[in-house]
């Protein structure tokens, strides 16, 4: 059978269809379009409506908040559809760090399964429609392998992801992620260069390589440092554009600044988060670098020839956070001047080092600092996005006409552009936009240029992803 298409009983079908429900990063949505593709390939097909599945996946994120008790909560809505012969999966982080104890507290969930398990899903499959129940995909830290499939269903119609390295060594203080994703493990340069250039082919001419910590990447053929491979698929045929995320200052290294500068496909931007301005902080953190470490790091991407943004990742009550650690946070924001920044109050993660220590800072006082810190970050920006008044930006088309009649695109540095034009630029196309107006977190401009034509490859896989197969 074509994958993604139904041809079979009325029983194949419902057995053989899937809805799947994605939580968390930009890891975990592109984890969900292999599982997709994995799926498709195993002959199912992908319904938009979960009464119409006969499995349910359900890919979650555990990395903040209480986010076991939001999955459990969701298990519970789909309790009432078990007696329709459905079955249910769970995977990602929550399915790695909760294991067996999904069963016993959702019985009529048949398969659990972690991201470091995917590989293994076609077998898993098999024994799902064999009728087995309580089957895991629990795989530690000891493994070795990556989830690389050429079965990826590109659902993003602008980006094409590419998974670098999975994992983390990291062992931040606070966070949950290396006990979730597993040791960190890289993928071969050479793969990683196929792929780049099986997504341009299909048309895409921006791609994303994503990782945990995408420079602390490890060629296992000991071909290409991260700055390498990075360059060499800003030189795959057809890609205009190459974001990476994300950074650790740890193993931000120079040659990545030189990188951008040499090859005009890297997009001017960083994501490198800090999460504390304040040195003692960082060092209970465990983050393994200092506050002057890190604007040192800033101060190359800084003087870089070209524009590059910078944005952060924050974290504000960490378990004894003093005003004065917080006033240092808010300092380092005014010196670095982000263009964006995520801010997050500290929450306790299991089997992290940080849960032994007392979440000492009462929530009122994280709301505030959070608010504190949003706040200042406002500030900043409203001043930082005044320097692209009267600037031509190009620009890569996402969406047609708003409300106001304003096609909304992106700008290198990942800054939404809002903007006027006589006709309707294709999605996936470029065109220059002249800046008549800032916000503090986005441009507004006129078209000066005529857009470029998406490839006739790209329009048929916008139109393949706009046409989840819907089995009633
Ligand atoms: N509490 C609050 N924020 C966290 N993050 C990770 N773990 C926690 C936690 N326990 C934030 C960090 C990280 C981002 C993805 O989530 O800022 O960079
Ligand atoms: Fe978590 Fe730190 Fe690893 Fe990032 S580097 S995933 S914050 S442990």
């Amino acid at each position: 059978m074509q994958p993604g298409l139904w041809c079979g009983s009325v029983e194949e079908i419902h057995l053989k269809t899937f809805y799947i429900e994605t939580f968390g990063c930009q890891m975990n949505a592109h984890d969900s379009e292999k599982v997709v593709g994995t799926l498709l390939r195993e002959g199912y097909s992908q319904v938009v409506d979960e009464a119409d599945a006969g499995l349910i996946l359900y890919n979650t994120c555990s990395i903040r908040d209480k986010a076991e008790q939001k999955v459990f909560h969701r298990l519970n809505e789909y309790k009432r559809m078990q007696g329709e012969g459905k079955k249910f999966a769970v995977l990602g982080c929550v399915a790695q760090q909760e294991g067996n104890k999904i069963f016993e507290r959702a019985p009529y969930v048949s398969l659990v399964a972690g991201s470091a398990s995917y590989r293994n899903l076609p077998e898993m499959l098999a024994r799902l429609e064999a009728g087995e129940t309580r089957i895991t995909g629990l795989d530690d830290r000891q493994t070795d392998e990556t989830f690389d499939t050429e079965f990826t269903s590109r659902t993003n119609p602008h980006r094409g992801y590419i998974t670098i390295i999975e994992g983390c060594d990291k062992f931040c203080s606070y966070c949950v992620v290396p006990y979730t994703r597993g040791k960190e493990r890289s993928r071969t340069s050479a793969s990683v260069l196929a792929e780049a250039q099986r997504i341009a082919q299909m048309g895409f001419t921006e791609i994303q390589l994503l990782g945990q910590n995408v420079n602390s990447y490890l060629d296992p053929s000991g071909k290409r440092s991260f700055a390498e491979l990075l360059a060499a698929v800003g030189e795959v045929n057809g890609i205009k554009r190459v974001r990476f995320t994300t950074s650790h200052p740890r193993d931000f290294t120079k040659d990545i600044v030189d990188a951008i500068d040499a090859v005009p496909t890297l997009c001017d931007h960083v994501h490198l988060p800090v999460q504390s301005g304040s040195t003692d902080v960082l060092r209970a953190m465990q983050r393994d670098y200092t506050r002057d470490w890190y604007l040192e790091r800033i101060a190359w991407t800084k003087a870089a020839r070209r524009d590059i943004s910078l944005t952060s990742d924050i974290i504000v009550g960490f378990p004894g956070e003093t005003d004065r650690d917080f006033e240092d946070t808010i300092t380092l924001l005014e010196t670095v001047g982000y263009d964006a920044i995520y801010g997050f109050k500290y929450s306790p993660r299991p089997n992290t080092p940080a849960i032994h220590m007392h979440d000492s800072i009462p929530e009122d006082v994280k709301v505030a600092r959070l608010a504190i810190l949003n706040a200042r970050q406002r500030e900043i920006q409203r001043e930082n996005y005044g320097r692209h008044l009267d600037q031509t930006v190009e620009v890569m088309v996402e969406h047609g006409a708003n409300s106001r009649g304003q096609i909304t695109g992106r700008s290198t540095q990942n800054k939404t552009v809002n903007f006027m034009c006589d006709s309707t630029p294709p999605s996936g196309s470029y065109i220059d936009v002249r800046i008549t107006q800032v916000f503090p977190s986005s441009l507004v401009g006129e078209a000066i240029s005529v857009p470029t034509v998406p490839s006739p490859a790209l329009a048929a896989q916008q139109a393949l992803n706009a046409r989840v197969p819907v089995v009633h």
